[in-house]
């Protein structure tokens, strides 16, 4: 019988703030599972080397967070359509000493909003998302597969969107100045805040919900707060609102089945716990 604990964990650069240790290893817990999920801190420098070691180890794979997801591709055998089109990967499963990467945020994303807004359909109108950096691509990446009829993308640094826009080819993306993003929300059916405006410690996201339909849903990546003040603001005039805290936690859900073979569930404790 082979006692060996499945390994896994996230490589990053600084990497003491992910909560990913907190959610795999809660998973591992819950299931009752001979494993364990650690925090690996590996710099830029040493990606290469540090990442042969896990494969020495026998780890079964790895998360991949800031500065690596961009970079660690290079390093993979396989990687996955999705994750090419994300322009990141953000999980590796290791088989036979070889890597695959995939990117599981755009899931993530997507199956936070389907769990907290079951009726809501992506396909029955525009979505207006504010922001242009990894965390929007993902998103974008998301609203494309969804069959989301047309795209607006709001960023301050015009240049930004345009270049995302761009890579990923979709025809019904639209870049919106940010002068004009509170006109922008007029017939939107969804609202994202895919920046980090509004999270403690930034600065606050200003815009005008005059416009935006009653009927139109309203996101924010941001859970620090869990109800930000867009939330708040959505929701004192009508507007369903779905939190950003999901998004974290079921894009580790694949990763998590990938290694340990169990696709896990997201519960009221583990939000708890990583709230805390
Ligand atoms: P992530 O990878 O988490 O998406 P990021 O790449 O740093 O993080 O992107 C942060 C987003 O928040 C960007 O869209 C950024 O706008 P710019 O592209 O113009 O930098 C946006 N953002 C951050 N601070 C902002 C501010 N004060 N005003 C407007 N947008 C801001």
């Amino acid at each position: 019988m082979n006692n060996k604990p499945t390994k896994a964990g996230v490589i990053g650069h600084p990497i003491k703030h992910s909560k990913s240790p907190l959610i795999h290893n809660y998973w591992i817990k819950k299931h009752g599972l001979n494993g364990a999920y650690e925090a690996l801190d590996i710099p830029c420098e040493d990606l290469k080397s540090g990442v042969q070691d896990l494969i020495n180890q026998g780890y079964a794979g790895f998360n991949v967070t800031i500065p690596h997801k961009e970079s660690i591709a290079a390093l993979c055998d396989t990687v996955d359509p999705l994750a090419k089109k994300c322009g990141a990967v953000n999980t590796v499963k290791i088989e036979n000493g070889k890597l695959h990467g995939f990117n599981t945020d755009a899931f993530g994303f997507l199956t936070n909003i389907s769990s907290q807004a079951s009726e809501f359909d992506f396909t029955s109108g525009p979505a207006a998302v504010i922001g242009a950096g990894g965390a929007s691509r993902a998103i974008l990446c998301g609203l494309i597969e969804a069959q989301v009829p047309e795209i607006r993308i709001i960023n301050r640094t015009r240049a930004k969107a345009e270049r995302i826009v761009a890579e990923l080819g979709a025809d019904n993306i639209t870049i919106i100045e940010w002068t004009q993003r509170d006109e922008a929300l007029q017939g939107v059916n969804l609202l994202v805040n895919a920046s980090s405006l509004g999270m403690e410690g930034q600065a606050p996201l200003e815009l005008s919900l005059d416009l935006l339909p009653k009927n139109a849903l309203v996101n924010d990546i941001v859970y620090t707060p869990l109800q930000t003040p867009l939330l708040k603001a959505a929701s004192v005039r009508g507007n369903k609102t779905v939190t950003g805290i999901g998004m974290l936690l079921h894009q580790a859900r694949p990763a998590f089945e990938k290694w340990f073979g169990i696709l896990p569930g997201v519960d009221q404790d583990l939000q708890e716990l990583v709230l805390r």
